[in-house]
């Protein structure tokens, strides 16, 4: 697929959590929800904590160190001004992939 980068496989991620991966000099994270992804720049606008290795909970990502959390859908937090950046991607034969940086 032009443009995009193979992240993981869907089955690396287990159902809740978050995986983080390295991928085009950028590093991501996998968050998944039953059959849903989701792709994150895996740096929390907070504090820099790991969002791939936090969990989620109602549908969104919720970072290990301070909990806030980041809606799955579009990153947005409670926090104004402190969304996530969501990253594109695409889930093709049981693999994530990701569009990163300008296409
Ligand atoms: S670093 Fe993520 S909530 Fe503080």
């Amino acid at each position: 697929m032009d443009g995009w980068t193979y992240l993981c496989r869907v089955d690396e991620v287990a159902d809740g959590r978050g995986l983080t991966v390295e991928a085009a000099g950028a590093r991501l994270a996998v968050l998944r929800d039953g059959d849903t992804i989701a792709v994150m720049f895996d740096r929390c606008p907070h504090a820099g904590g790991s969002l791939g290795s936090g969990w989620v909970e109602d549908r969104e990502a919720v970072c290990p160190l301070h909990r806030w959390r980041f809606r799955l859908r579009d990153g947005r937090c409670d926090v104004p001004g402190h969304s996530a950046h969501i990253v594109e991607h695409r889930v093709r034969s049981g693999e994530v992939w990701g569009r990163i940086g300008p296409s």
